[in-house]
């Protein structure tokens, strides 16, 4: 049975405000908050309200850190659909947050040693305080496709066809996203201290469902997230919807 606490809001508009609020209360109370951070569309309202609350209320983030979770194997640096690019659009350029330690994983000659020296770094800085996750609809959590081990380390992995597609809208016309990416693993993800994950619209229901009422499995990623002490789940109604009694 989870542990995890589950937020549940009307829209994803008052999901987006309630994560920023709670991000904001973390790093105010601890200004040093080793942040782990996630991309894709679900985030985008949440950085632009967490962004909002930074200005607003003079939020700093100058002695805080972040590492992202993933970043494609092979994209030119600059390039547009890069999660590098999507940090600096809708965080890294908004806030103080300093850039040597606003960090994504980059595999440049060596992935392997890249994704060494990725779990070095987050041990260095003793360990991400607060992880931030979205869910694929495979419940892939980072990229750790269905059947990925549990006590997996940062390392590359093949994206499966289905994220493909979905990933797809966000390259431009005629390209499709890299076939690798670096990823935590899931044993990574789990050493955080807290867990926030995200899932908004009808689309997550079914992953979320399988993620926290069916047994843990390899086949669903995100089920593993059941064996963490501190997960607190923020969805809207329509990601909820699995979770009923009729789940
Ligand atoms: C992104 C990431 C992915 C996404 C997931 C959901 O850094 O790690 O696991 O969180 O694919 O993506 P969206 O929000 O685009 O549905």
């Amino acid at each position: 049975m989870t542990k995890a606490q589950f937020q549940v809001f009307s829209s994803p508009e008052f999901v987006a405000q309630a994560v920023a609020s709670h991000i904001a209360e973390v790093v105010r109370a601890r200004p040093q908050t080793v942040l782990g951070l996630a991309t894709g569309k679900t985030f985008v309202s949440i950085y632009e309200a967490l962004v909002r609350v930074s200005a607003e209320t003079g939020l700093s983030f100058a002695e805080a850190s972040s590492f992202n979770l993933d970043e494609y194997v092979g994209l030119p640096v600059g390039h547009s659909a890069s999660f590098r690019r999507y940090m600096e659009e809708h965080f890294f350029r908004h806030v103080d947050l300093p850039a040597d330690r606003a960090l994504l994983p980059e595999a440049g000659d060596d992935a392997e040693a890249a994704c060494s020296a990725y779990e070095a770094a987050i041990a260095a800085r003793g360990g991400v305080d607060v992880q931030l996750l979205g869910i694929g609809r495979n419940g892939h959590i980072g990229f750790n496709e269905p059947g990925s081990a549990f006590d997996g380390r940062t390392q590359v992995a093949r994206l499966t066809p289905s994220t493909i597609a979905a990933n797809t809208s966000d390259f431009p016309p005629g390209e499709v996203p890299p076939p690798e990416a670096i990823t935590m693993g899931i044993g990574t993800i789990l050493d955080a201290h807290a867990i926030v994950l995200v899932a908004t619209g009808a689309a997550k229901a079914e992953a979320l469902a399988r993620a926290f009422l069916a047994p843990m499995d390899v086949d669903c990623p995100a089920s593993a997230l059941q064996q963490h002490a501190h997960v607190t789940v923020f969805c809207d109604e329509a990601a909820f919807a699995g979770m009923g009694p009729k789940a």
